[in-house]
C-alpha cells in the first residue's frame, strides 16, 4: 500500500489509481499530455495542487520525448498542451495558475533563446519538476503555521474535523488540511482527528481514512450527516479543510459539504479553518460566486462502486463544490506564509509576492 500519488523519476511519471484505493495500490504510467488530461478528469489523481502537478508533469514528459526545430515550437507547444489542460476540471485554480506561469515562461524562454530549442526545452521541464520539492515544502509550513496557531487557541489535547482528502493523496506529500492533522499528531498534541465520508465521491473515507490508518493517527469516520451531532456532542477543538479556489476576498470552494460544515462550526463556535497554497488563490476573482462549479455525472450520485443505489428515473444534481463566505472562515486561512484573515489575504500575499 502506498501514500504516493505521483511517482516520477529520470521523465517517468506514474500516477496512484485513486479510483482503486482503499482495496488497491495501482499505478497507471503517464506518458503524454492526453494522459495527464485523463488521469485528472477521471479523478485517478484528484486534489487541487496533484491535479496541477500531474498536468505539469505530463507536459514535461512529453517535452522530453519531442523534438523540436525551433524555440518557438517548444512554446507553441507548451501553450497548446496547458490550454487542452484547462479543460479537464474548472474548479481548482492551481493547474490554471501553472498554466499560465509557464505558458507565458515558455515563451519569454522562446525570446531569449530564439536559436536553442534544447536549452527552452530544458529550462522549462527543470521548472516544471521543481513544483514537487516546494509543494511539500509549503507543505510542510502549512503544517506548522496552522498546528502553532491551532495549539496556541483550543489547548491541547485537541480533537479536528476534516472534510474530502487534503493529504498525501492531494498533493505531492503531507498535505494541507490533513498536514496540520499530521503535524498536530506529530507535536503530540492531537487527541483524535475526525473524517467525513465525503459523499458522493467518498474522499473521506476512501483516502482519508486510508492515509489516517496508515499514519497510525487517531481517526474516527462520521456521515456527512453526523457533522452538527458530533460537534454538539463531543468538544470539537478546530475544523480544518482544504481549497480548490480562493478568491480575492477569501471566498472558498472546496469539496462540496465544505459549506455545511462552516455553519455547523460557527453556530457551535468552532473555529473553522482553510488550509492551503497560495498557489490555490485567484486574485482574479472577487469573489466566491465567479469560481465556476464543476457538476459530475449523476452516476457518482445514483451508484456506488458501479451499484445503483437510488430509485429508478430520479433526477440528481452532483455539484462537486460549493463556496464557504469568507465570514464563516472563522480561524483564518492558513498557507506557507503564514494564518491570514480572510479579508486580508489578498493584500498579504501581494506583499509576500512584491
Ligand atoms: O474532487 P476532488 O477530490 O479533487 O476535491 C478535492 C478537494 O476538494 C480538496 O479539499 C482540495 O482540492 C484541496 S486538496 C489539498
Amino acid at each position: 500500500m502506498s501514500l504516493e500519488a505521483i511517482r516520477y523519476k529520470n521523465g517517468r511519471l506514474d500516477v496512484l489509481d485513486q479510483l482503486q484505493l482503499p482495496l488497491k495500490s495501482v499505478y497507471d504510467h503517464v506518458a503524454t499530455v492526453q494522459d495527464g488530461w485523463e488521469a485528472i478528469r477521471r479523478m485517478k489523481v484528484r486534489g487541487a495542487p496533484a491535479i496541477a502537478i500531474v498536468g505539469a508533469l505530463s507536459v514535461a514528459v512529453e517535452l522530453q520525448e519531442r523534438n523540436f526545430a525551433t524555440a518557438e515550437s517548444v512554446s507553441q507547444f507548451v501553450s497548446t498542451s496547458f490550454d487542452h489542460l484547462r479543460t479537464s476540471r474548472p474548479t481548482a485554480v492551481n493547474l490554471f495558475n501553472a498554466a499560465d506561469y509557464f505558458t507565458s515562461k515558455a515563451a519569454s524562454l522562446a525570446k531569449d533563446h530564439p536559436e536553442d530549442p534544447e536549452k527552452v526545452k530544458s529550462a522549462l521541464v527543470e521548472e516544471i519538476e521543481a513544483m514537487m520539492d516546494k509543494d511539500l515544502k509549503d507543505n510542510k509550513s502549512i503544517g506548522e503555521h496552522g498546528s502553532s496557531a491551532i495549539a496556541t487557541r483550543t489547548h491541547a489535547p485537541t480533537r479536528v474535523l476534516t472534510h474530502c482528502n487534503t493529504g498525501s493523496l492531494a498533493t505531492f506529500g503531507f498535505g494541507t488540511a490533513l498536514g496540520v492533522i499530521r503535524a498536530l499528531h506529530e507535536k503530540r498534541l492531537l487527541e483524535r482527528a475526525y473524517c467525513t465520508e465525503t459523499r458522493p465521491y467518498n474522499q473521506g473515507s476512501r483516502l482519508t481514512a486510508y492515509e489516517l490508518v496508515y499514519d497510525q493517527i487517531p481517526a474516527t469516520l462520521i456521515a456527512d450527516s453526523m457533522v452538527s451531532a458530533l460537534m454538539q456532542s463531543k468538544s470539537i477543538s478546530a475544523v480544518v479543510v482544504g481549497a480548490d479556489r480562493i478568491a480575492s476576498n477569501g471566498d472558498t470552494a472546496n469539496k462540496i459539504g465544505t459549506y455545511q460544515l462552516a455553519i455547523a462550526a460557527s453556530y457551535h463556535n468552532v473555529p473553522f479553518y482553510v488550509a492551503a497554497p497560495s498557489t490555490s488563490v485567484d486574485l482574479n476573482l472577487k469573489s466566491g460566486a465567479d469560481i465556476p462549479i464543476e457538476e459530475r455525472p449523476p452516476d457518482e450520485l445514483l451508484s456506488i462502486q458501479g451499484i445503483r443505489i437510488a430509485a429508478p428515473g430520479i433526477h440528481c444534481w452532483n455539484p462537486a463544490f460549493d463556496v464557504t463566505p469568507a465570514r464563516l472562515i472563522t480561524g483564518g486561512i492558513i498557507t506557507e506564509h503564514g494564518i491570514f484573515e480572510p479579508s486580508q489575504l489578498a493584500e498579504k500575499l501581494k506583499s509576500v509576492g512584491d
